[in-house]
């Protein structure tokens, strides 16, 4: 099947560069996935069992998502559910394109099964990525999964116009996705963060209310938070989101901290400036989404991202409050069968609770 889909599904070639290793996948991928054939092909290897939810008034045939920054340009949507994900987030997208920062800007620390990346909302821009989908669905070949937009802020708008240029992208966007979320929690566009604050937060919410009061059809609208926040700036702001209208929440982003180094290579990945992902993020991951289900009582539906690798992991997410869980890190690492081999443990563990479903087990750890 060649060397590029070799790289992919073999987590043990870790000789090229992170992000040449990326293209390569995402080339093979984008040409399996828009064939039929393809399409057989990597459903027959990676298939993933039923464990149906519903979330966002939607049917998800489980609740496992490919997270935003694996497909940046929206290049491979069919690709998504053939290798087992029930959804996916394509995205960041910024209101104009942009190249993103200076290569290398995304390195591996396999002992810790991390990776360190500051891409910098590398993406076509927000018209083009409209141009790219609006012909997709021509085309007919729009994905039967839900599909979520992940939307940044571009790097030469001031933050003093952050809501402008967001409200920009979505009303772009808004025919091409059926849930939004708004990245403002990425460490690498400089000043990003600083919009976390109470009256940016406000304003950028009432902005993108006001896109969707002009549209016929309602689309949630998402929020994703930082790990690096303290437990009362996450409260802060969640309370903000909500007395504005917001429809969940994703936890979490990656994070500028970095565990103590396993050896050189961890040494190495872990020097660079950029957004932490993988197993470390994991325990700061769990604690925010706990923070977010106690804190919204398990109003809104929370999304679970942050080293969830295993289905131990993703359990571990869902009874904290996840109703939705999304991986990066561990398709990387692990080849797309983590995707079917997570749903199946989850599956088990729901049955062993002797729950009914999947969404009995939501929160559980809270009860
Ligand atoms: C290379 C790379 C690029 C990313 N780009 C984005 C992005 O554009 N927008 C975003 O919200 N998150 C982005 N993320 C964060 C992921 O969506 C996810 O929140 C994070 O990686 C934690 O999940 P994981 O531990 O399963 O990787 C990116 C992550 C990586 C590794």
């Amino acid at each position: 099947m060649g060397l590029a889909w070799w790289t992919f599904a073999n987590p043990a070639l870790r000789l090229i560069d992170s992000e040449t290793a990326h293209s390569l996948s995402m080339k093979a991928l984008r040409g399996l996935g828009e064939s039929h054939s393809g399409q057989l092909l990597l459903n027959s290897l990676y298939k993933s069992p039923e464990l149906p939810i519903e979330v966002f008034d939607r049917l998800f045939h489980h609740p496992v998502g490919l997270a935003a920054g694996f497909d940046k340009g929206a290049e491979a949507l069919l690709a998504w559910p053939a290798i087992g994900f029930s959804w996916s987030e394509y995205g960041g997208i910024t209101r104009y394109p942009q190249d993103g920062n200076p290569k290398p800007r995304m390195f591996r620390a396999n002992r810790h099964r991390a990776l360190v990346n500051r891409m910098g909302f590398n993406n076509p821009g927000a018209s083009s990525v409209r141009d790219r989908l609006m012909a997709r669905k021509n085309a007919d070949k729009w994905p039967k999964s839900p599909v979520a937009a992940n939307i940044g802020r571009s790097k030469r708008v001031p933050n003093e116009h952050a809501s402008d240029d967001y409200a920009a992208t979505l009303d772009i966007l808004w025919d091409y996705a059926d849930i939004f979320v708004m990245n403002i929690s990425s460490p690498n566009t400089p000043g990003l963060r600083e919009l976390q604050g109470d009256d940016s937060l406000q304003s950028i919410l009432a902005a993108c209310n006001n896109v969707r009061e002009k549209k016929d059809e309602s689309k949630p609208i998402l929020l994703k938070i930082s790990p690096d926040s303290t437990d009362e700036q996450i409260s802060n702001s969640i309370e903000t989101s909500m007395a504005s209208g917001i429809d969940g929440f994703v936890a979490t982003n990656t994070t500028i901290k970095r565990p103590l180094p396993i050896g050189t290579n961890a040494r190495k990945a872990f020097s660079n400036d950029g957004g932490l992902s993988g197993r470390p993020l994991h325990s700061r991951a769990i604690e925010v989404i706990s923070l977010a289900y106690n804190e919204t009582q398990g109003s809104v539906p929370i999304v679970g991202v942050g080293g969830i690798d295993s289905s131990e992991s993703a359990w571990e997410a869902v009874i904290s409050g996840a109703s939705l869980i999304q991986v990066y890190s561990a398709l990387v690492f692990n080849g797309p069968s983590i995707v079917s081999r997570i749903v199946k443990g989850l599956k088990s563990r729901v049955k062993e609770s002797g729950f009914a479903g999947i969404t009995e087990a939501v929160g559980y750890k809270h009860i």
